[in-house]
């Protein structure tokens, strides 16, 4: 890996723990104004300073983010699709002059495998890697999951592995039984979507049990956007991500700091 594309892995993924928590709000490219989303500045203005990077598209990132913000920026580059239609035939929405534009630390896009869309979105993390090589950036795919897929190691590490074998330099995907044989196949940076709002404590268990079978962290949307206390719930991520702590001592902590301003 040249120069450039490693000390852009290195500001996202904390060189000391080789951990990341990412910090995902990109929802709204196929579901529109998502529930913690709709006023999108109000929402991540707080959780930012802890996050170690933000998953944002083009359009919400020139909008609701301040430039002087720091925060790595991971641009999601694929979309043209709804939950109206069929999800699986994202396409290529944004150019590598515009994400270099923005200053993107990385780009990202969503695989569909099993889908009707999976060639094209296979051949569009070719592309997207090509691109990245060029300039230095590096190319997070998504593994997404269509409404009749299974979200289990052997289809998930089946699509993980693809990704990688493309060019892929890290891959989001979702926690499962016997996650580490994802992990053991993909030989890159995994991280763990969130998925739908569940309870504080079970998503602290999720993000635990990831990184104990050797995620690298997590890429949390709404189990922290949509929690009764997002910085309090980020805070606590990053205790599971960051320093270790298992999920009786992450609740704990989110238990603490809940409701007092944190
Ligand atoms: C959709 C995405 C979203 O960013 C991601 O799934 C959101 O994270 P969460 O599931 O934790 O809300 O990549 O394809």
């Amino acid at each position: 890996m040249e120069w450039g594309m490693r000390n852009r892995m290195n500001r996202m993924i904390n060189p000391e723990t080789g951990r990341i928590v990412m910090l995902a709000v990109d929802h709204g490219y196929f579901q529109g104004p998502t529930t913690g989303l709709r006023e999108l500045s109000k929402t991540i203005d707080p959780l930012l300073p802890h996050a170690d990077t933000l998953m944002i598209t083009r359009g919400m990132v020139r909008n609701c983010v301040d430039p002087s913000n720091r925060v790595p920026i991971m641009l999601r580059v694929s979309g043209g699709t709804s939950i109206l239609g069929e999800l699986s035939h994202e396409g290529l929405t944004t150019d590598m002059e515009d994400a270099i534009r923005i200053n993107a630390c990385g780009i990202t896009l969503s695989i569909f495998v099993g889908a009707p869309g999976e060639k094209e979105t296979l051949l569009n993390l070719g592309k997207l890697c090509n691109m990245g090589a060029r300039y230095g950036i590096p190319v997070m795919a998504v593994t997404a999951v269509g409404r009749e897929m299974a979200r289990d190691a052997r289809y998930l590490g089946l699509a993980s592995r693809i990704a990688v074998e493309l060019g892929a330099h890290m891959v989001k995907t979702y926690y499962c039984e016997d996650f580490e044989q994802v992990v053991k196949a993909a030989p890159v940076p995994i991280v763990i979507a969130g998925g739908k709002k569940i309870a504080e404590k079970d998503a602290l268990e999720m993000a635990w049990k990831a990184v104990q079978a050797g995620a690298a962290g997590v890429d949390m949307g709404r189990n922290i956007f949509q929690s009764e206390d997002p910085v309090a719930m980020i805070k606590a991520v990053r205790g599971v991500v960051h320093d270790n702590l298992n999920p009786g001592q992450a609740y704990e902590m989110f238990q603490d700091l809940k409701g007092k301003g944190a």
